[in-house]
């Protein structure tokens, strides 16, 4: 299939993008792209590319912007129940890791998620996938963390691959046992990190090797916070994770400064998130790594408090900068990456062409998947969106309503139906 008459082509190549480097787009205006089999084969000037392909089959972007699918690398988006009354606690002066001291907050989640069965939980994670797919969203990573047992860890993993499975998206599984101290271990996080430690991450290893059908392992991640999980808590369980060859991931410095940012940078974990407090030491120690900073803005805007991920700091310290929506019953209900990137705009300063990168190909190496996805060049899959606009920038621009027109998902097209059908009567 042979895509034309694109007003602007975003291509976004040329692998991550480290620091200034970030919102490097390569924009080809007036352009064509080729995809067969899910591949992407050519992208260039339209004229070019009709001459190199005359008798592909052809579709008409009529003048309209395309960028490559956005990738979500922080989510939640699995779980059962709500929690609208702890909004309006919050509202009215609790703090988050108030709810959550006193058994609310996540462990309101953990309840209602042990409570679900495995088709309950895809029925209502289901319509939130796809309204994520709808605003452009072509790969996801899905954390566990609501379960909080080796079962029902296990049951919402099963979930998550059976998810994977029938839809038009691909999920990226972390395993986050180290979410919360559940219930049974209340004051004994030691004791829970004992167990994570010398169970569930071995029982995870063969679980995998079973159910997984020859996928790569899953992240393991830990929330490294006051309340959850320590510095030290949160070091055992990522080196025994590494130890078992899991890649790592660490929620750090969303609240508390702990220490969780240096150590994942340390570890060569693949990104450390939310990073609201982190310290200049911290900053310093993850832009002399590999490790990707994923800034999830929805979080403070959700919880409306004023503090967002320093992400000008991060960018002059030369780090590689992602962003996220950290989709979630608690802080941040939102399946709009465009939203995220709107937000990141205003409320940390970037460009809209640094927040579409963040986005996609530094997103990507956040799943270390740079080498298949967030951009549009010969041999990477062929996920990419056709924009209701002919400047790729209403992306950031707008917000509230749905900028995507079309998904294209490993060359398969999806007609996103955006605005509101009235039906006279
Ligand atoms: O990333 N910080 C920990 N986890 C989520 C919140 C999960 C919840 O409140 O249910 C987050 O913000
Ligand atoms: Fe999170």
């Amino acid at each position: 299939m042979l895509i034309h008459h694109i007003a602007q082509l975003v291509t976004v190549n040329g692998g991550p993008q480290r620091g200034s480097r970030l919102g490097q787009l390569s924009i080809i205006p007036h352009a064509a792209v080729v995809h067969r089999e899910g591949k992407i084969v050519a992208v260039g000037p339209e004229e070019e590319i009709m001459a190199a392909f005359p008798d592909e089959p052809r579709f008409d972007a009529g003048g309209r912007a395309v960028v490559p699918g956005l990738v979500d690398p922080h989510t939640h988006i699995l779980w059962a129940g709500e929690r609208a009354a702890e909004f309006e606690m919050r509202l009215a002066g609790k703090t988050y890791l108030e709810i959550l001291a006193a058994g609310g907050g996540i462990l309101n989640t953990v309840q209602a998620t042990r409570r679900a069965s495995v088709e309950q939980l895809m029925a209502e994670t289901r319509p939130r996938l796809w309204r994520a797919f709808a605003h452009g969203t072509t790969t996801i990573e899905v954390k566990t963390g609501y379960g909080l047992s080796t079962a029902a860890e296990f049951k919402t993993l099963e979930a998550i691959l059976r998810l994977d499975e029938e839809g038009p998206w691909d999920l990226v599984p972390t395993f986050l046992a180290a979410h919360a101290v559940p219930p049974e271990f209340r004051g004994q996080p030691g004791a829970y990190t004992h167990l994570i430690c010398n169970q569930m991450l071995p029982a995870l290893k063969s679980w995998w090797r079973e159910h997984a059908r020859g996928r790569p392992l899953p992240f393991v991640d830990v929330f490294c916070e006051t309340g959850a999980f320590d510095l030290e808590q949160t070091r055992c369980i990522l080196e025994t994770a590494k130890a078992l060859g899991f890649p790592l991931k660490v929620h750090a410095d969303e609240f508390d400064n702990l220490g969780g940012a240096a150590l994942a940078a340390h570890l060569g974990a693949a990104s450390a998130d939310h990073l609201v407090v982190t310290s200049s030491e911290d900053i310093r120690a993850l832009a002399a790594s590999e490790t990707v900073a994923v800034s999830l803005p929805c979080t403070p805007f959700g919880l409306g408090e004023p503090h967002y991920t320093p992400a000008k700091a991060i960018i002059e310290a030369d780090g590689y900068l992602a962003v996220a929506t950290d989709c979630n019953p608690g802080t941040a209900w939102c399946e709009s990456m465009p939203f995220a990137m709107a937000l990141a705009c205003r409320a940390m300063g970037l460009t809209p062409a640094q927040a579409l990168a963040a986005a996609t190909i530094n997103a990507a190496a956040a799943l270390m998947r740079a080498d298949t996805i967030g951009a549009l060049e010969p041999g990477k899959q062929a996920d990419l969106l056709i924009l209701e606009t002919s400047d790729y920038r209403h992306l950031a621009y707008r917000f509230g309503t749905n900028p995507v027109a079309w998904v294209v998902k490993r060359g398969r097209f999806y007609r996103v139906e955006g605005g509101v059908k009235c039906t006279p009567r």
